[in-house]
């Protein structure tokens, strides 16, 4: 018994903006930005928020499966910026789409969240007793940024994406996921300081902060092993692979990356140019835009490969 995706949905917020509107409030250039990370626009949240976000994904992807919600056995949502700390963002979905026999909660992988919603889903369908999951990937970045330090906010975006799995005969043939919490510190932000009585903090609220050259460096040596270990398992050579669909953090990774498998840049299809980097949502939103225009059909066989703050990493070889 495996996971088998068979529906999928997204949600950007309304709102874009340019290089070109950043120019407008920061020290930057649409040049700059481009040149180093291939990103042009990111949709950021106005009116939106991270679980509106995911609701509107969860019913197109609900819609695309053909699945009710009732259906439904198991939510998982990625996220790292869920709007409140508790309830879950998963509880408030299950309850606004009525999928009332659905158990729902939370993780925190970061951009690697997706994928290890996709092993949860996967591993609760091994125990037998669950046979439809929700999972997603949703972020509102824009709110953990300092608007102030153009070396990161300048990078990331808001939205969210979902996938409906169901448990099939085939569909995820290996996954592999892997954490490194010793060099966590190169990408992070720290939530709310100790604050009681008994302490006196005045502690500024932090955002995201990132040493982006170990990003990057981690990210070009781990996600091609990851990725190549997915394949071994499942006995596949990258060439059988028809698309390879990766976090969306930066165009040079992804080049990196298919450089080091010696794959063609036309079989890692992007949307960082217009969504930057969404975190847990860039690779459920960039599946759903691959499988809505029918890119991917019955049998093909897909990578799908996570990477980020934990620091954290996940793989799937999938046929579709
Ligand atoms: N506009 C103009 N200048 C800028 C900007 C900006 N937005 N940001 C930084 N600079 C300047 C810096 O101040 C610095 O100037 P200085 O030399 O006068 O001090 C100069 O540009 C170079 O800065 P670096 O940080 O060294 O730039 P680098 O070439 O390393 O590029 C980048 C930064 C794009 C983040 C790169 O390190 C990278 O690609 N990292 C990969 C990590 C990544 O993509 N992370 C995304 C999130 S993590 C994830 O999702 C896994």
């Amino acid at each position: 018994m495996t996971a088998r995706i068979i529906g999928t949905g997204s949600c950007l917020p309304i709102k874009e903006v340019s290089n070109f509107d950043l120019e407008k409030i920061m020290d930057t250039t649409d040049e700059w930005i481009k040149s180093r990370t291939g990103i042009e626009k990111r949709h950021i949240a106005v009116e939106e928020t991270t679980t509106s976000m995911a609701i509107e994904a969860a019913k197109r992807a609900l819609e695309n499966a053909g699945v009710g919600a009732e259906e439904l056995d198991l939510i998982v949502v990625g996220t790292v910026s869920a709007d409140r700390h508790f309830p879950s963002t998963a509880c408030e979905i299950q309850s606004t789409l009525g999928a009332d026999k659905a158990v729902a909660f939370d993780i925190n992988a970061a951009c690697s969240g997706f994928l290890f919603g996709l092993s949860i889903a996967n591993a609760y369908f091994a125990s037998g007793c669950f046979k439809k999951a929700l999972v997603i990937g949703a972020e509102t970045l824009s709110k953990m940024m300092d608007w102030n330090d153009r070396s990161t906010c300048v990078l990331f975006g808001d939205g969210a994406g979902a996938a409906i799995v169901e448990a099939a005969d085939t569909g995820i043939v290996s996954m592999v996921q892997g954490s490194d919490g010793a060099r966590g510190g190169v990408l992070s932000c720290y939530n709310r300081p100790v604050n009681n009585p008994f302490v006196t903090n005045d502690t500024a609220l932090d955002y995201t902060s990132m040493t982006g050259q170990e990003v990057y460096k981690f990210a070009v040596r781990t996600v091609p092993e990851a990725i190549l270990k997915v394949l071994k398992e499942g006995n596949v050579n990258p060439d059988e692979v028809k698309y390879f669909v990766l976090h969306q953090a930066n165009i040079r990774i992804i080049e990196a990356v298919a450089k080091r498998l010696n794959q063609p840049m036309e079989k890692f299809p992007t949307n960082l140019q217009k969504c930057g980097n969404i975190s847990a949502a860039s690779v459920p939103i960039l599946l759903d835009e691959v499988n809505r225009i029918g890119m991917i059909n019955k049998g093909d066989k897909v990578v799908l490969a996570g990477f980020g703050a934990g620091l954290t990493w996940g793989a799937a070889l999938l046929d579709w």
